[in-house]
């Protein structure tokens, strides 16, 4: 199993180049099973999910090329409509293929994804959408099975707002008979950049960007190019680690207007940031001041930014409130951060971070992609040498993090 060894303490300075976003790149993989022509697609990550994902649509024979940063799929061989156990039991994403395989094929065989370390992450929202479009679903052997001659459109209202349940619904919206309203619909980027794709696809969808989405279903959908949106948790993890390291980095392929909430609180920080249309620039110098955040749906605070604002918070000035409103045990790096000296306590869904002068580097252990983020920045900024074991998370959601890092002069080497 890799590991990281980080020797913290060098300032960060210089260019680095932001990847594709994981969470755009996983849906609009999926959207490939929507259609029988093909789907040109640019700013594909290089990450293990999208490798998973990549592996599971290929088991359903979509047939999936990747080459010189292209990544081409076409959809017309799709004849294997299940997702198993083995796959989707190592990254959940692969429920999105439920939507689009019902919708296109009216049959679909997925596996429920079971536990997770974030929090208990159940699907019943995303099945409820399809039942309510005429879908007849049951689950047995830990499997979904879903049927419906043809989808129905309808008026739907999740109990929460959910990311890849609108993501989901969306797509086998744009092949429904009729019309779908998705109310209470997650706003993320993400869902933006799907549904562009999908509007590129001949798909009929009003309201992008908002909590209510409109779909006209269509027949058919046909072939499309699109370039994947940059990944603002890759952006925001990167000014992170120069918050916390000191420096001057810019960061290219990027939009600071993705994660406008995180370079607020980055600047409360104390962080000078400025931005073209294509790249965000960090100073950083002295030490960070605590700020406070809640986790919240778009356009708040992200949930995938919190672990990283807390490796900062522990060694700012002051002491900070975190409160995490998505996943009820999105904690797990509390207790690492805690062995490279931190002073963090949970109450409840809130962490208190008492600043600490300095952190001193030990061997810590990743428990899932973003609390392994978490640890490579508080390494950045400890005295001495960090280890991080398991970061098999971390090569699940970002691409060659220690080859980035390294560029702008951190001390970060992969160990075999
Ligand atoms: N929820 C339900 N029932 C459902 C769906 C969601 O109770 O049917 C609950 C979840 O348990 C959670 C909340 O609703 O408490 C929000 O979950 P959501 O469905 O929005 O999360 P997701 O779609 O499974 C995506 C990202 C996550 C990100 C969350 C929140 C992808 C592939 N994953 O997950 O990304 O944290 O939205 O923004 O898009 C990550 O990249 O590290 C990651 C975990």
């Amino acid at each position: 199993m890799d590991k990281l060894l980080i020797t913290g303490g060098k300032r960060l300075s210089g260019e680095m180049t932001v990847s594709g976003a994981k969470n755009a790149a996983l849906p609009i993989l999926c959207a490939g099973l929507l259609t029988a022509d093909t789907l040109t697609l640019a700013n594909v990550p290089k990450l293990q999910d999208v490798a998973t994902m990549q592996k599971l649509l290929a088991q359903m024979g979509l047939s999936v090329k990747v080459s010189e940063g292209v990544t081409e799929l076409c959809g017309r061989d799709v004849n294997r409509l299940e997702a198993p156990y083995e796959l989707v039991k190592t990254m959940r994403a692969s429920i999105l293929v439920l939507g689009p395989l019902l919708a296109r094929f009216g049959e679909a065989k997925v596996s429920l994804p079971g536990g997770c370390a974030i929090g208990s992450r159940p699907v019943d929202q995303h099945i409820k959408g399809l039942q309510a479009m005429g879908a007849d679903i049951r689950i047995e052997a830990g499997y979904i099975h879903a049927r419906a001659k043809k989808l129905k459109g309808t008026r739907v209202v999740t109990d929460m707002i959910t990311v890849t349940g609108t993501e989901n619904l969306l797509m086998a919206a744009t092949l429904a008979e009729g019309e779908t309203i998705l109310e209470n619909a997650a706003r993320e980027p993400e869902v933006t950049d799907l549904a562009n794709l999908l509007i590129a696809m001949g798909a009929r969808i009003e309201g992008i960007g908002s909590d209510r989405l409109h779909v006209r279903g269509v027949a058919a959908l046909h072939g499309a190019s699109h370039a994947v949106i940059a990944d603002r948790i890759e952006t925001g993890t990167f000014l992170c680690a120069v918050a916390a390291a000191g420096g001057d980095v810019t960061l290219r392929n990027t939009r600071a207007d993705l994660l406008d909430a995180v370079v607020d609180k980055l600047r409360e920080a104390g962080a000078v940031i400025t931005n073209g249309d294509d790249w965000i620039r960090v100073q950083m110098s002295g030490r960070p001041k605590a700020v406070n955040f809640r986790t919240t749906e778009y356009p708040g605070f992200p949930t995938d930014m919190q672990a990283q604002v807390m490796a900062l918070n522990c060694v700012a000035e002051g002491t900070s409130r975190i409160t995490e409103t998505i996943f009820e045990n999105r904690y797990m790096h509390v207790q690492e951060l805690n062995r490279l000296g931190a002073s963090i306590d949970i109450d409840g869904h809130t962490a208190i971070v008492n600043g600490v002068p300095r952190l001193i580097g030990a061997p810590v252990m990743a428990t899932d992609l973003r609390a392994s983020a978490s640890l490579v920045i508080a390494g950045l900024a400890a005295e001495g040498q960090t280890l991080v074991d398991r970061i098999y998370h971390l090569d699940r959601g970002y691409d060659r993090m220690e080859v980035k890092l390294t560029a702008v002069g951190a001390d970060i080497q992969r160990i075999k």
